[in-house]
C-alpha cells in the first residue's frame, strides 16, 4: 500500500484496505456534558448526532457494517431519567425513518429486546423491515446488548435444539453457535474503536472481537469527527493482522 500520509485525519485509506466491519463504543457523553456544565442527557443528544454523521461517513467511504453500542445490559443501573432519555432518543430515531431511508442505510437492532417497551420493540421491527432492501451499509444498533447475554442466549437456543431436534451436543460447532448470535451472517468486526480514553471492552461483541484490532482514542464521543475516524482507519491499516498465524 502507498505510504501513510503525514496528516492521517485528512482522508481515509484507499477503499480496498478499509475494514468491512467497524464497532464503536460511543463513550464519553457524560463527561462531555459535565465539562460544559450541562446535564448528562445533552451529551447523549450530541452523541446521537455524531452517530448519524459517522454512519453517513462510513457509507460514503465504503464501510459495509457499523455496530454502535447505544445501551448495554448494564446501563439499566443508571438513573431512571437518563435511561428514559436514551430510550426516547432511540424511539425518535427509529420512528423518524426518513433519516435512514434517505441515506439508504440498513438498520438492524442487536440485543435482548424483551426488556424494552412494546413501542420500542415495534419501532425496531418496523425500522428493520423498512430498510431491509439497502445493501451498502448495515448499521447494527446495540440496545440492551451484552456479549455475555448474547452468548447465554445462543447457548440456550442450542440446548433447545438438542432437546427438540434430538441433536448430539458433542457435534455442535462454531457455526452452530454463530447462527444464534444477534450478528448471525455478518462478518466479525475488523476494528473496534473506543473513544474517551477508557481501554476496555465492557461486554461488547465478546465472541466477534476475537481477532479485532482495537483503537483507543482520547477524544470524547460527542467531539468525534470523520477526521478521528480517518486516524483510526490509518492506524488499523498499519497493523499486521495474523489471526494466530505467523
Ligand atoms: C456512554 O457514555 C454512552 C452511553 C451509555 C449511551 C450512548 C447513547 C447514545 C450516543 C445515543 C444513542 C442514540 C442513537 C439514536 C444511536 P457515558 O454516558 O458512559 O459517558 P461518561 O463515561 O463520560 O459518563
Amino acid at each position: 500500500m502507498e505510504a501513510m500520509p503525514k496528516d492521517r485525519s485528512a482522508a481515509p485509506p484507499p477503499a480496498e484496505y478499509l475494514p468491512q466491519h467497524i464497532g464503536i463504543i460511543m463513550d464519553g457523553n457524560g463527561r462531555w456534558a459535565k465539562a460544559r456544565g450541562l446535564a448528562r442527557e445533552y451529551g447523549h443528544r450530541r452523541g446521537s448526532e455524531v452517530f448519524m454523521d459517522i454512519a453517513r461517513y462510513c457509507k460514503r467511504i465504503g464501510v459495509r457494517y457499523l455496530t454502535v453500542y447505544a445501551f448495554s445490559t448494564e446501563n439499566w443501573k443508571r438513573p431512571a431519567h437518563e435511561v428514559a432519555v436514551i430510550m426516547q432518543m432511540l424511539q425518535h430515531y427509529l420512528d423518524d425513518s426518513e433519516q435512514y431511508i434517505k441515506e439508504e442505510i440498513r438498520l438492524r437492532i442487536i440485543g435482548d429486546r424483551t426488556r424494552l417497551s412494546a413501542g420500542l420493540q415495534k419501532a425496531m421491527e418496523k425500522a428493520e423491515k423498512a430498510s431491509e432492501q439497502f445493501t451498502e451499509l448495515t448499521v447494527n444498533l446495540a440496545v440492551n446488548y451484552g456479549g455475555r447475554e448474547e452468548l447465554l442466549h445462543a447457548a440456550r437456543c442450542m440446548a433447545q435444539e438438542c432437546v427438540e431436534e434430538a441433536k448430539d451436543a458433542a457435534q455442535l460447532d462454531f457455526d452452530d453457535l454463530e447462527r444464534h448470535l444477534y450478528t448471525a451472517g455478518q462478518p466479525d468486526p475488523d476494528l473496534i474503536i473506543r473513544p474517551s480514553g477508557e481501554k476496555r471492552l465492557s461486554n461488547f461483541m465478546m465472541w466477534q472481537s476475537a481477532y479485532s484490532e482495537f483503537v483507543f482514542m482520547d477524544v470524547l464521543w460527542p467531539d468525534f469527527t470523520p477526521q478521528h475516524l480517518n486516524e483510526a482507519l490509518w492506524e488499523y491499516v498499519g497493523r499486521d493482522r495474523r489471526f494466530g498465524g505467523i
